[in-house]
């Protein structure tokens, strides 16, 4: 008697059942995502027209063998509640849920926390998706990969340029067989162009044992192998025992996992050639939105605007924003739910979020339009382009750092005729006069 392979599992070949895990962090994290992080959680900001995680999921869908995806993160329930809703109608293959750790737990510390909801099912391998990063996500190599090398961890890699790797972390391989030799988090000196991208898949029988190693290493000895978390900015003003039980309970992937993975377990890259950024600070969303855009042009979307004389691809309209004919937009532009954009106006490589307002002949260029805000008419609000390989969003102008990127927060009114450049304003502003290169407070 044959057995039977239900048709999903036989689709790709893989026997056992896949989850995904979707680190969506919280509410302390995603600082230099601001100011548009005051106001939507990061994981929930829009780019190309959609939250940043519902991209996350529309790679998870296309793995036959995955049903059921966390999102793992120390944000209150409450918050991704709708895009949860939201997602199941979407994403009607995938049971989605939200597991929210008590306290930040590190990216290592929450899968344990949550290992027996993980594993319920008996899944053979989890992926782990960094919400941060804007990528393909080749999740159906990664996983033909691992059963190719029969491989306890895969990791995504991609290459960056010599100066830009020890900003990230490294990844020495076997460039025959693929295999990680040597993992070491934002190396002090060089020692490849090969980086970690934040996504990874584990078989469930390698990574809580490891997970579980790396806890009791830190337990024996705590002093030693406990360090000041930056992200965690309230630890800074805690009691020191307080700060240092809180450190003891964050296990870190990057950190704790996976240069022990390079040196005892079948760990193996999986190299991507498509497009990877990190979504960082808040002028990072505007290469994701460009990407994003790009990809869903390249694949047909249904979603984007017909390119025509004034839309030059790609660009996204929601269906309740009002564009008149005669501006101008693209390419690499979102404009968002009931925004404006009045007659003579032109927006290129921009995000224009909902109920903004661009009034007309107004100029916006590489700019974040906030929520509910207003450009004047014959106003500029513009940045700064950076080459498309650049991992950096920030420039040097007249010897001075700046944001490449100028964002409105929430609700900012920039007058008629006023130029903003390079500038970063907080919610609620009002802009009257000429402004470069500042931080409006
Ligand atoms: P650097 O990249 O080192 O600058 O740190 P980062 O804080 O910007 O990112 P990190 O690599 O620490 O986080 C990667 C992803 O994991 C992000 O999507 C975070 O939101 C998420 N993350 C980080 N810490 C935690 C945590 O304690 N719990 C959960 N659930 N997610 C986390």
């Amino acid at each position: 008697m044959s057995l039977q392979i239900p048709l999903r599992e036989r689709s790709n070949g893989v026997a056992g059942a896949t989850k995904a895990v979707i680190l969506v962090g919280g509410a302390s994290r995603g600082t230099r995502f601001r100011p548009l992080s005051l106001d939507v959680p990061k994981p929930l900001f829009d780019v190309a027209g959609h939250p940043i995680i519902w991209h996350c999921l529309t790679a998870i869908e296309k793995v036959p063998s995955i049903q059921e995806v966390y999102l793992i993160g120390y944000y209150e329930e409450s918050v991704f509640r709708d895009f949860i809703k939201d997602a199941s109608t979407q994403f009607p293959n995938l049971t989605i849920k939200y597991l929210r750790e008590y306290q930040a737990l590190g990216t290592a510390g929450g899968l344990y926390h949550f290992r027996d909801a993980i594993l319920k099912g008996r899944p053979e391998h989890i992926f782990v998706l960094n919400s941060d990063v804007c990528c393909s996500f080749p999740l159906n190599e990664m996983l033909k990969l691992a059963q190719e090398k029969d491989a306890e961890a895969v990791i995504l890699g991609t290459r960056v340029s010599e100066e830009a790797a020890t900003n990230f972390g490294c990844i020495v391989s076997d460039a025959h067989t693929r295999r990680v030799l040597h993992y070491v988090e934002k190396p002090e000196s060089y020692i490849s162009n090969l980086i970690n991208c934040g996504v990874y898949l584990f078989s469930t029988d390698a990574i809580f044992p490891s997970i579980r190693t790396a806890i009791k290493r830190r337990t024996d000895r705590p002093r030693l192998a406990s360090y000041r978390s930056s992200e965690n900015l309230a630890s800074s003003f805690m009691l020191d025992d307080e700060a240092e039980s809180e450190k003891n309970e964050v296990i870190r992937l990057e950190q704790d996992i996976l240069s022990d993975m390079a040196d005892n377990k079948q760990f193996f890259v999986y190299e991507t050639k498509d497009f990877w950024r990190q979504i960082k600070t808040a002028g990072s969303a505007i290469p994701a939105n460009a990407l994003y855009l790009q990809k869903a042009m390249q694949n047909g979307s249904q979603e984007l605007a017909p390119p025509s004389a004034n839309i030059i691809p790609p660009v996204y309209i929601h269906p309740t924003a009002h564009v008149h004919p005669t501006a101008k937009l693209g390419p690499n532009v979102s404009i968002g739910p009931r925004a404006t954009v009045d007659a003579g106006a032109r927006v290129k490589e921009s995000i224009v979020l909902e109920d903004a307002e661009i009034k007309h002949d107004a100029c916006v260029l590489y700019s974040i339009i906030g929520w509910s805000s207003r450009v004047g008419a014959w106003a500029r609000v513009e940045g700064t382009p950076t080459p498309v390989t650049s991992h950096n969003t920030s420039i040097v102008k007249n010897g001075v750092k700046v944001q490449a990127i100028t964002i409105l927060g929430k609700e900012c009114a920039v007058g008629d005729e006023v130029r903003v450049q390079n500038c970063v304003c907080l919610p609620f502003k009002e802009l009257k006069r000429d402004v470069a290169n500042e931080v409006i407070m």
